[in-house]
């Protein structure tokens, strides 16, 4: 799929450009913060125009040179933005793949770096693509919480939900950082509780585990979904098309296995076009 780019400013006038200019849809990096040796995230400036639906991706990535050719030209991946919609600036979280053509290089970006960043924003983890229900489930494995940190800033999910259950397994406790640091902030933060509405604390619940590192909760997701346990644990009965909706995001393996269970419970499959029961999108993998 070719994208064509609107014409910046810069781009537009007569003058040659000078070489970093050349390259349309550049954003700045504001901050990074590695998690782990194989985590980070990164804040970048927002394009004034770029308007999204927390929960969606773009595709971001950096210049490269063509081995054939010579020539440089962009290599760009599937990210998904996981500040809110609200956010002044765009918030990413990614794996770090030391031989990924992408994320070998992404890994070292700092403060003032520019990256490449197309602003159409897509994505079925979106409130438009499931119809009005009871409790919201969001299921993520590692770097698969992404969208979810934007869906759980956005004032929408408290008001259209009664319970909003976000589970996040990872291999090891350090993975679930991001995780809990993003619960603490919006548990915590003042501003951010005026913004999402009263009583959103008690909606919000959080259903960290690990599954190759000891932790409080150890196991699959699915595992414990099986065999009852976070329902125990969570005390709310198992998922029913009447009352759950839910949006998945992890790797091929976890989409495929949890979205057999999901119709397993009944709820079928939506899309923007056709809003059902759940969602699931595939999280980036370099
Ligand atoms: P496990 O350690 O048992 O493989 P990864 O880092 O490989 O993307 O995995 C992230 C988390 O997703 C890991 O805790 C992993 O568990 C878990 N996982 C992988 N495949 C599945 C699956 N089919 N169902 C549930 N969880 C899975």
């Amino acid at each position: 799929m070719t994208e064509l780019s609107p014409v910046t400013e810069a781009t537009a006038t007569k003058a040659p450009a000078p070489k970093k200019l050349a390259v349309p849809d550049t954003q700045t990096v504001t901050s990074v913060q590695h998690w782990t040796d194989r985590l980070f995230s990164f804040r970048v400036t927002r394009p004034a125009s770029l308007r999204f639906r927390s929960g969606e991706f773009v595709m971001i990535g950096l210049m490269q040179t063509d081995e054939k050719t010579g020539k440089e030209k962009p290599l760009l991946r599937a990210y998904s933005i996981a500040s809110p919609s609200w956010d002044e600036e765009l918030e990413f979280y990614s794996i770090k793949v030391q031989d990924g053509p992408l994320t070998s290089r992404l890994q070292h970006i700092q403060p003032g770096d520019e990256i490449i960043l197309r602003p159409k924003p897509v994505g079925t983890l979106v409130h438009d693509a499931l119809l009005p229900g009871k409790r919201l489930w969001l299921f993520a494995t590692g770097t698969g919480i992404a969208p979810f940190a934007s869906l759980l800033r956005d004032p929408q999910t408290y008001e259209d939900y009664e319970e909003v259950i976000l589970t996040h397994t990872c291999r090891e406790v350090g993975e679930l950082q991001y995780g809990k640091e993003l619960i603490d902030q919006i548990r915590t933060d003042e501003l951010l509780a005026e913004l999402m509405g009263e009583g959103f604390h008690e909606k919000l619940r959080y259903y960290p585990t690990t599954t190759r590192e000891e932790s409080p909760k150890m196991g699959r997701i699915t595992d414990l979904m099986r065999c009852g346990e976070c329902f125990e644990d969570l005390g709310v009965p198992e998922l029913s098309p009447e009352t759950d909706r839910a949006m998945v995001c992890g790797n091929l393996a976890f989409n495929l296995e949890i979205k057999e269970m999901l119709e397993g419970y009944g709820l079928e499959e939506g899309a923007n076009s056709d809003p059902k029961q759940y969602v699931v999108e595939k999280a980036f993998l370099d």
